[in-house]
């Protein structure tokens, strides 16, 4: 049993890119976990954790292209809820320079991606299906 279950009916935003995308970030989150539990290297969780960041900024940067494209009324305010989970994962980085990692990273990660998922890109996804 993975850390996290793609659950589509749960996360899916009726968009195949974005679902996919969505799809490997929980992969990476997933897989972090199990480094964790493994007892990998801080060297190792750091090179995930950082992975992580530049797909999530990738698929970010996507989904903002999506939404500018149709007019999202709140493309703005949801790109700054992108913005803060790179901004975490990036002092989440930083800060595995000097202390032991924990589990609070891999939990703050999966809880903000699934919340924003579905609160967030499940309401651009209702908008897209009017268009
Ligand atoms: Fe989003
Ligand atoms: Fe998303």
């Amino acid at each position: 049993m993975s850390f996290i279950n793609w659950e589509s009916e749960k996360y899916s935003v009726s968009n195949d890119v974005m679902d996919k995308q969505h799809m490997q970030l929980v992969d990476m989150i997933n897989q972090f976990h199990d480094f964790l539990n493994q007892g990998e290297s801080k060297d190792a969780l750091k090179i995930i954790l950082g992975k992580l960041r530049t797909y999530a900024d990738t698929h970010f940067k996507a989904e903002e292209g999506l939404l500018g494209k149709y007019e999202y009324p709140e493309a703005e305010s949801h790109k700054k809820l992108h913005e803060y989970y790179i901004t975490r994962l990036g002092e989440f980085e930083k800060a595995m320079e000097k202390a032991p990692c924990t589990s609070d990273v891999m939990f703050f990660m999966k809880d903000w991606l699934l919340e924003h998922i579905e609160k967030e890109d499940k309401k651009y996804s209702e908008f897209l299906k009017t268009k």
